[in-house]
């Protein structure tokens, strides 16, 4: 498992407790890994010029790439990466210095630029592009590129956010008793 977990700039990724990192994965620098997180293959997460949070039972599959942007004069935050609680982040997926809350589903190959805000409940369809700066409102469904709200997220929707992340906590668990 260590052998993907690199240090840039003396910054190690912080593990916290029972979280599962495959290890054909790359994960540089400052990046926070909270309880019962799993990252799957081929994904590469590179907190190097800015800093990354990823939450409490979120999962984010295979071959997705996350990354932040630097600080600048212009913009003296740059861009964090920052994943909140119970998100489920399907393959190939691509997050880069934006925000996304709790309970989220982002569909596989995905897109979210910069400064973008994914409030919690969401589901965000395959395929689709969240543009710089936009907000995409809680308890809604958005698909395209650009992404467009298409309608309010049905009671099932809502249900099954928690427990997609639930059933990823689940599948990461066997997966480290594999690699006792
Ligand atoms: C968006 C999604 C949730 C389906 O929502 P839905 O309301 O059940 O959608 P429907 O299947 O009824 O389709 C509604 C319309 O949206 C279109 N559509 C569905 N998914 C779409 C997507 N990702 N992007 C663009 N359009 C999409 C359909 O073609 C249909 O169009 P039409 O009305 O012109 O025929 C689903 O298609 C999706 O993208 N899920 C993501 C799954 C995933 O990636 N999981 C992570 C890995 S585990």
């Amino acid at each position: 498992m260590s052998s993907s977990l690199r240090s840039y700039k003396g910054v190690t990724p912080t593990l916290h407790q029972d979280v599962y990192i495959d290890e054909a994965c790359v994960l540089v620098g400052d990046i926070d890994l909270d309880d019962d997180s799993s990252i799957w293959p081929l994904v590469a997460a590179r907190g190097d010029v800015n800093h990354m949070k990823i939450g409490k039972r979120t999962n984010v599959q295979d071959g997705t790439i996350l990354h932040v942007t630097r600080k600048s004069a212009s913009n003296p935050n740059g861009h964090p990466l920052l994943i909140g609680d119970d998100v489920t982040v399907g393959h190939k997926a691509m997050l880069h210095g934006c925000t996304v809350g709790n309970r989220i589903l982002i569909g596989m190959g995905a897109i979210i630029l910069d400064g973008a805000i994914v409030e919690d409940d969401v589901i965000l369809g395959a395929g689709s592009l969240v543009p710089p700066n936009k907000v995409l409102k809680s308890g809604f469904l958005y698909v395209g590129s650009p992404a467009k709200q298409i309608r309010p997220l049905t009671e099932a929707e809502l249900k099954f956010l928690p427990e997609s992340a639930e059933n990823y906590v689940r599948l990461k668990n066997e997966y480290l008793q594999e690699s006792v």
